[in-house]
């Protein structure tokens, strides 16, 4: 049997940090409504970087931490909803940018579940023995697709990426359960559009408005509510786990409340949720892998314990991914 460990991790935020009280300027809100509906308190939003370049960074910091070089890498799967290029894909931009010859490379869209999916996707490849050694990333530069006038969305995100080395393995640790779930039906609570129809038969009276996030913010939350607690309950059960055996949980970073609800509804203890969301808001594809990241470096995380990755999104999407250390 082949076992899927995580080899390394890394995670790259812009400098440029933007305060609630920097985004009162722009729209009509405040620091203490911001914090206290979300717990966001600021976030960093690309001033120069590109998706690509911060998926650049992110990878090469996790490639370093997991001690390979960029030959040893097979494939690239990068989730982002913001590529800089229709093409080539993000993926495929950051492996000439590691010049990662050797490595297949392709983009997966599952919004704030991507890094989920692209993890799963990942193991997929390794225990089918296709690669031994694959790069994940989580990526996005949401700032692009915000409406800076809407006050309902613009104060919840935040750019960044996260990234992980997925390795072949005979030991018996690494992944152990692993579920994934989407529901098209329910894709008008939370969408942004693509570029509208333009051909010779199409005329519009007025230039088409640049596509921005729109969301209904409380049917999502009780989405995000329902599916989490579901998901974490659903992975548990698929590894043969207990809320008693997990360490830690590392969730989507939308919102402080959304994390709260699902702790008392699992009954597991919210400092087991590790949060970095005050810090970066909701950076999309990015948040589980940033988060990954940093708990990586807390070195809180020893060898045989338990966590589980939890993310939901729009589509709508989520998914899970129950690890042994
Ligand atoms: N500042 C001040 N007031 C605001 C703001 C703001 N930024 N945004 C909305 N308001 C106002 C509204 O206009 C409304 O005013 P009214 O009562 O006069 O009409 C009032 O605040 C309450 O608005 P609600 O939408 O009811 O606020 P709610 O308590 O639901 O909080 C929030 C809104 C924070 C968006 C919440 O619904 C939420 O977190 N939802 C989940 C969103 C989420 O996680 N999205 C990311 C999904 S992941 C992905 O894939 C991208």
């Amino acid at each position: 049997m082949r076992h899927v460990n995580i080899i390394g991790t890394g995670s790259y935020t812009p400098d440029n940090t933007m305060s609630n009280d920097d985004i009162a300027k722009l729209v009509d809100t405040s620091d203490e409504w911001i914090t206290s509906r979300t717990g966001i308190r600021e976030r960093r939003i690309s001033t120069k970087e590109s998706t690509a370049d911060m998926a650049y960074e992110a990878a090469k910091r996790a490639i370093k931490s997991a001690g390979i070089t960029v030959d040893d890498i097979e494939l690239i799967i990068c989730a982002t909803i913001t590529p800089d290029y229709f093409m080539p894909s993000v993926a495929c931009t950051v492996q000439g940018m590691l010049m990662a010859h050797k490595s297949a490379a392709f983009d997966l869209n599952a919004a704030c579940t991507g890094f989920v999916y692209a993890m799963v996707t990942a193991s997929q490849f390794i225990q089918s023995g296709m690669y031994n050694k694959v790069l994940v990333i989580g990526v996005d530069t949401i700032s692009k697709i915000l409406d800076w006038q809407d006050r309902s969305t613009c104060v919840l995100f935040g750019d960044g990426a996260g990234a992980a080395v997925l390795s072949a393995s005979d030991i018996k640790r690494g992944i152990i359960a692993s579920t994934l779930s989407s529901d098209g039906s329910k894709q008008s609570i939370l969408y942004c559009e693509a570029i509208p129809l333009a051909n010779p038969y199409i005329k519009y009276k007025e230039e088409p408005a640049r596509p921005s996030i729109k969301m209904q913010g409380q049917e999502v939350f009780k989405f995000a509510v329902r599916s989490v607690t579901d998901t974490i309950k659903k992975v548990l059960t698929m590894g043969n786990l207990t809320e008693e055996d997990v360490k830690f949980l590392v969730s989507h970073q939308a919102n402080r409340r959304i994390i709260d609800v699902v702790a008392k509804n699992s009954n597991i203890p919210i400092e087991k949720f590790y949060m970095n969301l005050e810090r970066y808001g909701n950076t999309s594809s990015a948040s589980i892998g940033i988060a990954l990241d940093e708990l990586v470096k807390t070195g809180d995380l020893k060898s045989g314990d338990i966590i589980i990755l939890v993310g939901f999104g729009g589509g709508m999407t989520s998914g899970a991914i129950a690890i042994e250390w």
